[in-house]
Formats: structure tokens, sequence, C-alpha cells
């Protein structure tokens, strides 16, 4: 049995991932603003930082994993999408870098399909100097997704850029770019009248013929989680049913 740690455990693709990870015989710790074994707001840094020493209190030995999953869509205010999306992620990783090394442990974060489509680049260079103030203001105003994209495309970057001097220090750093998944998140959207014919257009129009499940995620996260994925290192696997290969097949 492994330790694993995880945020955005509670409800959608991350309770998928807690629980694949639970049939596996692994314990894992889970962090969530409800229903959590450690209960923080990761939009704030003190809920990062009660996040990561509720975890390093509980793993004294190290972790095999971590994952970074739990986020926000595009309908909060874009400073606040930027804090739990972005260094809700990136602050408790490396808080947890040590406890990973001694395990040499695995880490998955989630990003979204949707980070291609961010517009706006100075919000994501804001991010990713870690000036929370800066790229907070630098969005404020602007349209939910950009805030929410941005904030995908950022997280992506930072596993690119990490992965391979983390990978000398033993730790793999792989990111997951999910397309729609049914969750909590997403039903928000789909049964709000503005967004429900968009939303319906945009499931038809997956080329596999669904939706996704948080299954269908977490089995992923599972792999990366696993011996058989020791040498899968700083990618960024979609996982759209060819979302990401419809819109840009010439990208990647
Ligand atoms: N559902 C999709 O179509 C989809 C697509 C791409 C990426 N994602 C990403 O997958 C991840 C999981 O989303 P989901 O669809 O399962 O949604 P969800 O709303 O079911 O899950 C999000 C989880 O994060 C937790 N959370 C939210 N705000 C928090 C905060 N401030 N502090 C601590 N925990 C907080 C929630 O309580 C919940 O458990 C998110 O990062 C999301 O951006 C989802």
């Amino acid at each position: 049995m492994g330790t694993y740690a995880m945020t955005g455990g509670a409800t959608g693709i991350g309770a998928a991932i807690k629980e694949q990870l639970r049939a596996r015989g692994e314990r894992v710790i889970v962090v969530d603003i409800k229903d959590a074994d450690i209960v923080a707001d990761l939009g704030a840094k003190a809920g990062r930082d009660a996040a990561v020493a509720g975890i390093l209190e509980r793993a004294p030995e190290g972790l095999d994993g971590f994952v970074a999953c739990a986020g926000v869509g595009p309908y909060l205010p874009p400073a606040l999408i930027a804090g739990i999306n972005y260094f809700g992620v990136v602050e408790v990783t490396e808080g947890l870098r040590a406890a990973l090394e001694r395990r040499r442990g695995g880490v998955v974060v989630i990003s979204s399909n949707s980070a291609p489509m961010s517009t706006d680049a100075a919000y994501v260079d804001l991010l990713l100097a870690g000036d929370e103030a800066g790229a907070g203001a630098q969005v404020t105003g602007q349209n939910g997704q950009v805030a929410y994209s941005g904030s995908k495309m950022a997280v992506a970057r930072w596993v690119r850029r990490n992965a391979p001097k983390w990978a000398a220090a033993g730790v793999r750093l792989n990111a997951i770019a999910p397309g729609l998944i049914k969750t909590p998140l997403t039903a928000s959207a789909t049964a709000d009248a503005r967004f429900a014919d968009a939303m319906k257009a945009f499931e038809d129009s997956i080329p596999v013929g669904r939706a996704g499940q948080p299954a269908d995620i977490a089995a992923m996260a599972c792999f990366l989680l696993s011996p058989a994925a020791e040498f899968v290192c700083g990618s960024v696997l979609f996982v759209d049913g060819g979302h990401d290969a419809m819109f840009r097949p010439d990208q990647f």
C-alpha cells in the first residue's frame, strides 16, 4: 500500500481518482473545501499552507504520489479562478516536493483541453512568475473563460518547465488535459438556460460520440501514478474523446 495525497477529492473527477486509488489498495489523503481529511480553501495562501502542513503531518513517511485536481469553472470572479486553479496547484505541489522525493513519487496535475484556447499571454506569464496579485489584476474584468483557460495553460506549462529538474530528483510531473466530463462543474452549465444549447452542441461534436465520465480521467491518473508509467514525464495528456485533435490537428 502506498501513500497518496490529492486535492479536490470530494466530487467529480477527484472523487473518481480517490475511489480508483483506494480500490487499488492505496491510502489517499484528501484535501478539499468540503468532505475531506483536510478541509482547506485553496483560493487563499493560508488554505494552501494548511493543506501542505496537514498532508505532511499525516504522511511522515513521504508520498508515493500527489494529484492536484481541485479547480473551479469560469463562473467565479477571475482573480479567484487564478488563485484556486493555478496557485492552489503549484504552491501545494511545491510544498510537497521533499515528501515526494523521499519515495520517488509521481505528480498528476489536472489541466484542461481548453488550455490551448487561452488568449491572454500576459496573464499566463504573471501566473508562471508567481505574481498572484499581478495576475489577479491583469485578469479582473475579463471573461471567466480567459481566467480559466489561462490558469489551465499556466499549470500545464509549469509541469513542462519543471519536469526535467524534478525528474532528476526522482519525481515525475505530468498533466492531464480533460475534455468535457460529466461532473457537478459541467452540470451547472448544462442546467443553465443561457448555456444549455451550446453545451449540447459541444457534447454532440465530441469525435468518440460521448462526453467523458470522471472514471475516464481517473483511469489515466492511476496509470500515470503506476510503475507502468515510469517513462512518462513532462507530458500533457489530452483525454477528451478527440476534441483537441479535431480543433488543432496540426498542433501538438
Ligand atoms: N468537468 C470537466 O469537463 C473538466 C474539463 C477539464 C478540466 N476539468 C478540471 O478537473 C478538475 C475537477 O473538476 P470537476 O469537473 O471534477 O469539478 P467538481 O466541481 O466536481 O470538482 C472540483 C473539486 O474541487 C473542489 N474545490 C473547489 N474549490 C475549491 C477550493 N477553493 N479549495 C479546495 N477545493 C476546492 C470542489 O469541492 C470539488 O471537490 C478541475 O480542476 C477542473 O478544472 C474539468
